[in-house]
């Protein structure tokens, strides 16, 4: 059982120690950057549950050998997953499971009819983690990974051939409070309304995701969850108002202190998941002839913000 993971950044890396942790070393995940080359570097990972640079844990990743992976989790953001994995599609076997982890939606229409007979399987992960230390120099040298928070990890099916049950239970065992659903798309949807709402107003104020919990920001968070709730039942979708709200102002409160991920990009003067998130809901809102004001103002300020950058 070969796993694995296309993306090197926060996520794919706490999940590569996730995984790491759970198995013999003979079944370590392989590693590999956007251009495929799997990473050799050490990498340091310091648990939640401590601070202590003694008790970090250090992890050797093995060389690529695509055509031996029966499962590759795509953790990449959304807007870099069509260039990363479909180049990698003919090393890949013909019953190599894909799994793509990200914020938003949007890439899995792409990528379903081009995987040619290929399973697929969807999720999201709310767990945090933070790369501190040499910032983007893995292939070279060690890297360190901060773990920052936990959180609920959504995987489910999507189309093609099912992952198989094997894989399906070491991916649940190896990561912490995560679940494999019957209607992923459900879930991902709820999910939108959380980024949808904290992300972009996080990113344009420079706030704290608490900061959305005062009444100022109520009747936009309202506006961007009617505008998608409309857009969810005409793609078939079922959601509760009341329900997806308490989760957006249960999120707010549970990571009052967090810096979102999008605020952090535009703070280092990076593309963000704009186009996945607020995006997606603007071009499916054009799609059903739904006008999508709040989301559209909020998609252009962050728009905005990356081409001043
Ligand atoms: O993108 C993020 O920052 C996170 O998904 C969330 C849940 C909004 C918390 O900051």
């Amino acid at each position: 059982m070969t796993i694995a993971i296309l993306g090197a950044g926060a996520v794919g890396q706490l999940i590569a120690h996730q995984l790491a942790s759970t198995s013999e070393r003979a079944d370590w995940p392989m590693l590999l950057g956007r251009d495929a080359k799997a990473l050799t570097a050490e990498f340091c990972f310091t648990p939640l549950s401590t601070q202590t640079v003694a008790e970090v844990q250090r992890r050797r990743f093995a060389e690529a050998k695509l055509n031996t992976v029966d499962l590759i989790i795509v953790t990449v953001k959304a807007y870099q997953v069509e260039d990363a994995l479909l180049p990698l599609l003919p090393m890949l076997n013909a019953d190599c499971h894909i799994l793509l982890l990200h914020n938003g939606l949007g890439p899995h229409e792409a990528i379903a009819p081009k995987l040619a007979g290929r399973g697929l399987s969807l999720g999201t992960t709310s767990q945090g983690a933070l790369r501190v230390g040499s910032q983007g120099a893995l292939r070279n040298s060690p890297t360190e990974l901060k773990q920052t928070g936990t959180g609920l990890t959504q995987f489910g099916h999507f189309s093609g051939p099912a992952l198989s049950e094997s894989l399906k239970q070491r991916l649940l065992q190896a990561i912490p409070g995560s679940e494999w659903v019957d209607d992923i798309l459900t879930a991902l949807w709820q999910k939108l309304a959380v980024n949808a709402c904290i992300n972009p107003l996080t990113a344009r104020d420079r706030v704290e995701n608490g900061a959305l919990d005062s009444p100022q920001y109520q009747s936009t968070i309202d506006a961007v969850i009617d505008e998608l709730l409309a857009i969810a039942a005409k793609e078939g979708i079922r959601l509760d108002r009341a329900a997806l709200k308490a989760r957006v102002m249960t999120v707010i409160k549970l990571t009052a202190a967090n810096r979102s991920s999008m605020r952090q990009d535009v703070e280092h003067g990076r593309k963000t998941e704009i186009d996945a998130i607020n995006g997606y809901l603007v071009r499916l809102g054009e799609r059903h002839g739904i006008d999508t004001p709040a989301n559209r103002a909020l998609f252009d300020a962050i728009k905005a913000i990356e081409a001043a950058a």
